[in-house]
């Protein structure tokens, strides 16, 4: 069998659409988007038609929209050019607790290095957040509050417009990480009611080392780097015409194909779910059933550490993640597990799998018939599972 591939919220092939329309500005059309001449205009061209196409997908203004290298950096922006902006005025931020890394580190390094303030805001059981809980933690001096719309481990879908609600009545910046429900569901950052959303392209069959971070008209944020006037100056150095154009092309596949792709993601997920939960014990869906995107399994696996499991699989052709970070040799469980309060042991047995375009009920078959056998063989070699059994 061909290797099986269900790590789609790690990254995605690039759509031979995308590949298409992104060639011309790698070979003939190579301008730089910044030069005067007939070569450079054409980029520019492109660029700004990209940027049009990308604006309307999550309806803004071209003009709110800057192209980044990719989530993380489009995060980092929000967070820390919020900070510096303010950096005598507002010192106290709000992240969510199950934000992706590039949200909670340049929170953590303002918080531990630059003495700002730095509250978490909690998650229930299955990774919801609630107004009255964001209402509680606001502050007066509260610079940016920062909650992602889906999550990457779990597939969550936060009420965003619920929570930006909340903040109305303050002066502070809403920042949500927009990155892995983009192009899946609907993402209007309008209607979200948020002053700034971070995008990527990797994550939707578009290339790797584009995204980009809207940033409402009026919104002030200071650039990381110094050295030239692209992007307005908020994200100075030569654009990635190519990866624009590329970025583009993706979220146009992905609308054009979003509501068969989640039906057809959907469909699949239920029944993968179903079917492990059914044939093999001591085993927990991380995660909503509904409000979530159905790209996103995270299943535990009881007894078990995720990161021997997706080994197992690796070695069978199957990819897979475990949500935890392994450091020196020891794991530490998910951070997002841990703040929706799951137990410990089922938190360590964790494994993301995320189905894409091209996952099969086949392939998801053929999963299914060697889980039990992989399962069932660590849980042998476990001193943890015969204890907590
Ligand atoms: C929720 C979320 N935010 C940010 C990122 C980082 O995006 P990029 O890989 O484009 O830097 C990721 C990627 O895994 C993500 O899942």
């Amino acid at each position: 069998m061909e290797p099986i591939y269900l790590d789609h919220n790690a990254t995605t092939p690039v759509d031979p659409e995308v590949v298409d329309a992104m060639l011309p500005f790698l070979y003939n059309k190579f301008g730089n988007a910044s030069s005067v001449h007939a070569t450079g205009r054409d980029a520019k061209v492109a660029l700004e038609k990209a940027r049009e196409i990308i604006a309307e997908v999550i309806n803004c203004e071209p003009s709110e929209l800057y192209f980044t290298s990719g989530g993380t950096e489009s995060d980092n922006i929000a967070i820390l050019g919020t900070a510096y902006r303010l950096w005598d005025k507002k010192r106290h931020l709000i992240v969510g607790a199950a934000e992706h890394h590039a949200v909670l580190e340049p929170a953590e390094y303002l918080a531990h290095t630059e003495g700002f303030e730095l509250n978490f805001l909690p998650v229930d059981k299955e990774g919801f957040s609630s107004g009255d809980s964001l209402a509680a933690l606001l502050r007066e001096d509260t610079l940016i509050v920062s909650v992602m719309h889906a999550n990457n481990e779990t597939g969550t879908i936060q009420d965003i417009a619920a929570l930006t609600a909340v903040t109305h009545d303050h002066k502070c910046l809403f920042h949500t990480d927009a990155v892995q429900s983009t192009g899946k569901v609907k993402v209007d950052v309008k209607a979200m009611g948020v002053d700034m959303a971070s995008i990527t392209a990797h994550k939707i069959y578009g290339p790797k080392g584009i995204g980009a971070l809207y940033v409402r008209a009026g919104v002030k944020v200071w650039p990381l780097f110094y050295g030239g006037a692209h992007e307005k100056k908020r994200r100075p150095g030569t654009e990635n015409v190519a990866g624009a154009v590329g970025f583009a092309k993706a979220l146009e596949v992905a609308l054009r194909r979003q509501e068969s792709d989640y039906n057809k993601m959907s469909e699949l997920a239920d029944y993968f779910i179903d079917k492990v939960t059914d044939t093999i014990p001591d085993v927990v869906l991380n995660g909503p059933r509904k409000n979530r995107v159905p790209q996103t399994m995270n299943i535990s696996f009881k007894g078990i550490e995720g990161e021997s499991i997706v080994l197992a699989l690796d070695l069978k052709g199957i990819a897979c993640s475990s949500g935890s970070a392994c450091t020196s040799g020891a794991t530490e469980p998910s951070h997002v597990l841990k703040a929706m309060g799951v137990d410990p042991i089922l938190a360590q047995g964790a494994i993301r799998f995320s189905i894409g375009r091209s996952t099969t009920r086949d392939q998801l078959d053929h999963v299914l018939s060697v889980l039990p056998e992989v399962i069932g063989k660590l849980r042998e070699m476990s001193p943890v599972y015969s204890r907590e059994k």
